[in-house]
């Protein structure tokens, strides 16, 4: 039986956030990660646009190289282009969406607090899940990319400027009754869960969908168990950096997660 490959797809750096808790849950698999740098932010993106983007780039990619499941590790685009991608491959493709439904079975408050990107917070996808699971609760959106940029610059070794997360957060902070539970319902924002978690005291539930997502890859995947020597994780890129130093920092932050090669991938 051989080794089977997942595609791990994000705009950035995010989906590391989804990946590690999939690699947790299932390790005997062999990992790439596909990071469309070309067209970052994916938030800002019109919905047609991406749709037609994330389609083509992701054929070109499963033509090239064996893929067995698709993991869509961005809300941005799993929020537009999830039907649109189930329809055109027959593998199966996993997409994260914001995690509205544990957060509203965990709010004592009844404030929730959706942070994502602009795209996400005012996807109708986003709220239907609201209308669907959270009617009874009040919840707050804030769509940011300043943020998504934040959780970039981190993975390139940049220190999170506090000050300006509490600006983003402010229309928050600065209520009588904040919001008790946060869906980070962009793939970015676990990697900044420490720093977010400080703006709130640490009196804050934090919610995000990687394990669920790991999970549903273990159930349509099934137990792999180790045949072959795996860990030969690879990442790829669509659009060159501008400097050989940014790259370099990115390439550590990707061997941290398990990546052997961070490589670019000529998009077409
Ligand atoms: N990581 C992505 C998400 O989950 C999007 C970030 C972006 O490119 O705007 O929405």
């Amino acid at each position: 039986m051989s080794v089977k490959q997942v595609l791990i797809f994000d705009s950035g750096v995010g989906g590391l956030s989804v990946f590690a808790q999939v690699l947790k849950v299932n390790p005997n698999i062999s990992y790439s990660y596909l990071f469309d740098n070309a067209y970052f932010p994916y938030g800002e993106l019109d919905h047609d646009f991406l749709i037609q983007r994330i389609t083509r780039l992701l054929v070109s990619f499963s033509e090239k190289q064996p893929v067995d499941l698709i993991v869509i590790a961005c809300n941005s685009a799993s929020t537009a282009a999830l039907q649109a991608l189930r329809a055109r491959f027959s593998i199966p493709i996993v997409g994260v969406v914001p995690a509205i439904k544990p957060a509203a079975g965990m709010t004592k408050n009844g404030v929730i607090g959706l942070l994502a990107t602009p795209a996400t917070v005012n996807r109708t996808y986003t709220q239907e899940l609201i209308t669907q699971f959270a009617v009874s609760a009040q919840v707050l959106k804030i769509g940011s990319t300043e943020l998504v940029k934040l959780a970039e610059q981190k993975l390139q070794g940049a220190t999170v400027d506090k000050k300006q997360l509490q600006i983003i957060l402010q229309p928050w902070l600065s209520l009588k009754e904040k919001p008790d539970t946060l869906v980070l319902g962009c793939t970015h924002f676990p990697l900044l869960k420490k720093e977010i978690a400080a703006c709130f005291d640490n009196e804050v539930n934090l919610v995000d969908s990687g394990k669920a997502i790991a999970k549903r890859v273990n159930q349509l995947l099934g137990h792999n168990r180790a045949f072959d020597a795996i860990s030969q994780h690879q990442a790829y890129y669509t659009k060159s950096f501008s400097s050989s130093k940014q790259h370099t920092a990115l390439q550590s932050s990707f061997r941290n997660y398990g990546f052997t090669a961070l490589k670019f991938y000529p998009q077409g």
